[in-house]
């Protein structure tokens, strides 16, 4: 088992397999964003070594994240490997939607039925002010495909001060008849210095607060690392939930470590890299004493791991999300 130095056990890992994106997203990355060359990247052969590697230290689920995941050549018949490896006993997926309807049946095939979908708006002007690129059909194509083929479909909606937070009711309503869970996401810095940051006027507490103004929110039981705070809607088909992504008031429970596309680990979102695992596995160098080393320094939450970054913000592409 890897365990960090404030006894938590780490058996989730989100692992990014690629920087780029179909969209730019204010809050996540500036119009003009520079990605990688491929060449920088963890090859398949590469994350599948890693993946072992962690399974056999007790890993046990792994989400796969980006830039968006489906811009990566390959990625389905990637996901089989992964799905080969034994120990990982759940794959799940976040994605932008913009191309993910093509490969819901190969998803399904392998078994994955957990898929996250990034959308921040009902409308489709919105759509593209915050996304700055007119996708919104094909995002909404797949929420449509994702529920008609059962998939268990989470919302991701990013809470922007004067953006979208006249539509978190209209994201509840849409829970009455849909099976979806919409979470609604805090706004955190990093955006790669897309726009400038300073704070939220939309906590967790005041989305609640908004939503209860017309819905009668029911407290969830959560799952034992949950960074979301569910609710049940009386009548609706699906539910919501809000993650304290800037607040921080889930870090005492935090099992998971974050490996970016280029193979840099963070064992916190708001940390520093601390290791590069595409760099040892191409030197020859053991991972596991190197990731446990890392452990052993990761912070106790997101405020003292923020203390440790000093760096420019960076794009959420970039850390993988
Ligand atoms: N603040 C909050 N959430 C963000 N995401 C990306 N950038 C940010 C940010 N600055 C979200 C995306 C996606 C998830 C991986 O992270 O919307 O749903
Ligand atoms: Fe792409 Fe997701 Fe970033 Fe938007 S938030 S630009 S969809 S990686």
């Amino acid at each position: 088992m890897l365990t960090d130095a404030h006894h938590r056990i780490i058996d989730y890992v989100r692992l990014s397999v690629t920087d780029r994106c179909n969209l730019r997203c204010t809050y996540c990355m500036p119009e003009n964003m520079r990605f990688v060359k491929s060449s920088a990247l963890l090859t398949d052969a590469e994350i599948i070594t890693l993946l072992e590697t962690l399974a056999s230290a007790g890993i046990s689920k792994v989400r796969i994240t980006g830039g968006e995941p489906f811009l990566r050549p390959g990625l389905i018949p990637l996901l089989a490997k992964i799905n080969a490896i034994s120990g990982i006993r759940q794959i799940a997926i976040t994605t932008n939607g913009v191309l993910t309807h093509h490969h819901i049946p190969d998803l399904k095939a392998l078994g994955i039925t957990h898929v996250n979908l990034s959308l921040d708006t009902l409308q489709p002007a919105r759509f593209q002010q915050i996304t700055r690129r007119d996708q919104f059909a094909a995002v909404m194509q797949t929420l449509d495909n994702l529920l008609a083929h059962q998939m268990q479909v989470k919302i991701n909606v990013v809470v922007m001060d004067q953006v979208n937070t006249d539509e978190l009711v209209h994201f509840a309503a849409l829970t009455r008849e849909q099976p979806v869970s919409v979470r609604f996401i805090e706004e955190m810095p990093f955006n790669g210095q897309g726009h400038a940051f300073s704070g939220i006027n939309w906590n967790y507490e005041a989305i609640l607060d908004t939503l209860r103004e017309k819905y009668t929110l029911h407290k969830l039981p959560d799952a034992p690392h949950s960074t979301a705070l569910n609710y049940s809607i009386p009548g609706h088909a699906g539910n919501i939930g809000v993650i304290p992504a800037y607040s921080r008031t889930f870090c005492g429970t935090c099992n998971r470590l974050r490996i970016s596309a280029t193979g840099s680990v963070k064992t916190c979102l708001y940390g520093p890299d601390v290791l590069n695992v595409k760099d040892l596995m191409r030197s020859g160098e053991p991972l596991l004493p190197a990731i446990q080393q890392a452990l052993h320094h990761r912070a106790a939450n997101g405020f003292e791991a923020e203390q440790l970054h000093t760096s420019a913000p960076e794009s959420m592409s970039v850390i993988g999300g």
